[in-house]
């Protein structure tokens, strides 16, 4: 495993703070992000540009992009539903976009207020401008290891989606499992069942830790080669379509665990456990990072990481 790259993708600004109980001011959002820029991270989903009214957490997406300062290197991203979420992200100067999907019909319905195949339809045009624009386009598939309304998602329900997304000319899939219902075995059944109709390098894995699976699903996912992990600085998040979903899985814990494994991320630690605490000091929340809690062990620059 050592010396394998894993790209992290920072969803707190978007995934985090759409789930808070207030709307977080626009300037803490921005030093926020302004921060994580700084930590190493190559890769920060900063807003959404949904209905205002379905999701007012995140209504100030175009300020705060206007507001950030970018750091070179780092790529700058947004969820995007519909071409008029698209117009306003291009005139945002988003460096990509992501589209949002589901495994289940029912989630999706609640979510995007859509079916599935509706969905991919939606998801045509928007795709064709982005190519025409050169600017790469993520999806997202909800519910890929349970559904909150439907229950037991099968691997073969995923990967069908999946394959839809990518045969649309989506580079990226990020595989949720929105209300962290997982465990290792069925996520790497998901995950093989994926791999067997597009490139492993080209999924994502986004897991939230409700039930504390987080970590173990990222270790099973990284031995079949997975590469790219959504985390979640603080463990914020959650989906306001999906009750009871918790956080995603804390950045702070994605990376001590790849230190430990031996893997490069060009993440520093210590920055983003102090990021972790600026954000929730800011939002009066608490901090479900288990490395942030416990505080690194003494000596741990004298670990070996292997
Ligand atoms: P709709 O109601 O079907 O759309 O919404 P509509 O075209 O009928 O428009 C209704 C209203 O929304 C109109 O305004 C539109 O102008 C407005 P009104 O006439 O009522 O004043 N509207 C928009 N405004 C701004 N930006 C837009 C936009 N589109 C329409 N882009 C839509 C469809 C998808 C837009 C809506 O259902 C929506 O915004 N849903 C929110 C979904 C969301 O953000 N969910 C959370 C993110 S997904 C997630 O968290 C899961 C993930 O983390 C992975 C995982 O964990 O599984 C990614
Ligand atoms: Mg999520």
């Amino acid at each position: 495993m050592s010396n394998r790259h894993v790209k992290i993708v920072e969803v707190g600004p978007r995934d985090g703070l759409q789930n808070e109980p207030t709307v977080i001011p626009s300037s803490v959002k921005t030093e926020f992000i302004n921060r994580l820029s700084k930590t190493g991270l190559s890769h920060i989903e900063v807003s959404s540009f949904v209905n205002p009214k379905r999701v007012p957490q995140l209504a100030d997406a175009v300020d705060v992009f206007a507001a950030i300062k970018r750091t070179p290197g780092v790529h700058y991203s947004a969820l995007v539903p519909n071409e008029k979420g698209l117009m306003a992200a291009l005139q945002s100067n988003v460096d990509s976009i992501a589209v949002f999907t589901a495994a289940s019909n029912k989630f999706c319905e609640k979510n995007i207020n859509c079916s599935i195949e509706e969905s991919i339809e939606r998801f045509k045009p928007i795709v064709e401008i982005a190519k025409q624009k050169n600017i790469a386009v993520r999806a997202y598939v909800s519910c890929v290891l349970g559904c909150p309304y439907e229950g037991y998602i099968s691997p073969q329900k995923v990967s069908h989606v999946v394959k839809l997304l990518w045969d649309l000319g989506c580079s990226e899939i990020s595989l949720g499992d929105t209300i962290g219902a997982g465990t290792p075995n069925q996520a790497r059944k998901m995950i093989h069942a994926c791999m067997d109709v597009v490139p492993v390098d080209s999924l994502a894995v986004h897991y939230h830790d409700t039930r504390g699976q987080a970590l173990a699903n990222i270790f099973a996912s990284l031995e079949l080669g997975i590469s790219i992990i959504d985390s979640s600085v603080a463990g914020l998040g959650g989906c306001p379509y999906a009750e009871g979903a918790t956080g995603n899985v804390a950045t702070e814990d994605v990376v001590y665990l790849l230190q430990g494994l031996g893997y490069v991320t060009g993440i520093d630690l210590g920055k983003i456990i102090s990021t972790g605490k600026f954000i929730c000091k800011q939002i009066s929340r608490t901090n479900n990072s288990k490395v942030s809690a416990a505080g690194l062990p003494m000596g741990y620059e004298n670990y070996e990481k292997s």
